[in-house]
């Protein structure tokens, strides 16, 4: 059986697996997989977070976790992979990617068999979430055809619509069945976002006869900068921020679970909010 439908069999029996995709980088992947994974922590999921922008892993700076043993350390020693996990992260498990020089590291075949035997051993989770590096290589594809769904992370910008394209292209040619979900982020509206996804949807029918899922979209907003250099994570660093609350509607899609009630005074911070930004 090869390595992506092995993942994919143990899946079936055990977590929910999503690959955090884009085209372009810095559309806020990995913003967007820290924070889905805490929120359905909070719904009392068990979560994994796998940072595998290899090289360039930043999910435990975003969440300001100590740097445990990376993922690339462990398989190039051929050590349990759990060994490396961080656990209880915001309620969240991690395994963290490496950065630096591991950017550099060549990860076999070999390596590649041993990371995904590893992977099946972590069964224990109800979601595992892979945050992936920009754009496609050999060993990212392999992991997102493993993977139950492909989360791609859009932004209104034409440059981002592109890549996005061109990026889905290259998966669907090699995994037409691998069920692709949108959110867009940085949206200045809920039109905005809505237009950019049927645009997607408009090229993915037409040319590659591929209907993909809208899952929603949260907001341009000012505190998740803010939240970034300050190490925590948006849902946690501001609640009642509109961004935290378009996240529990993507959860709500993602899960099934009813949406929680919005408290009329943050509604109206949220609409005051959006106001003082247009100024
Ligand atoms: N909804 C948002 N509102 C405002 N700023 C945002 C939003 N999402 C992301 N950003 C900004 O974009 C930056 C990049 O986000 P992030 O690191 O999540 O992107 P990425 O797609 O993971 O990047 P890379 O391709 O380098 O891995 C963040 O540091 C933040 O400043
Ligand atoms: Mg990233």
């Amino acid at each position: 059986m090869d390595q992506a439908r092995r993942l994919r069999a143990i899946n079936d029996a055990h977590p929910t697996t999503i690959a955090f995709a884009s085209g372009k980088g810095g559309v806020g992947k990995t913003n967007v997989c820290v924070n889905t994974a805490i929120a359905l922590a909070e719904l009392g999921k068990r979560v994994l977070i796998v940072d595998f922008d290899i090289g360039m892993a930043n999910v435990h700076i975003l969440m300001n976790a100590m740097k445990s043993r990376t993922m690339i350390e462990t398989v190039k020693a051929r050590i349990p992979l759990a060994a490396a996990v961080q656990k209880n992260v915001y309620g969240v498990d991690i395994l963290h990617g490496g950065s630096g020089q591991d950017q550099l590291v060549h990860l076999s075949d070999d390596d590649m068999q041993f990371l995904m035997r590893e992977l099946e051993v972590l069964t224990e989770y109800d979601y595992v979430l892979f945050d992936m590096g920009a754009g496609a290589t050999d060993t990212s594809l392999q992991f997102i055809a493993g993977c139950d769904e492909m989360f791609l992370i859009l932004t209104p910008e034409p440059t981002s619509l592109m890549d996005g394209y061109a990026y889905t292209k290259l998966v669907h040619h090699q995994y037409p069945d691998l069920p692709l979900g949108v959110i867009v982020n940085r949206a200045q509206s809920g039109e905005e976002a809505l237009q950019c996804f049927e645009r997607m949807e408009v090229a993915c029918k037409q040319f590659l006869n591929k209907t993909i899922r809208f899952l929603g979209f949260l907001p341009d907003d000012s505190s998740v900068r803010k939240a970034v250099i300050a190490q925590v994570p948006f849902y946690q660093y501001n609640r009642k921020s509109d961004i935290s609350w378009r996240l529990e509607r993507i959860l709500t899609t993602l899960t099934g679970t009813p949406p929680k009630p919005r408290h009329l005074m943050d509604r109206l911070m949220g609409n005051l909010r959006k106001q003082w930004n247009r100024v």
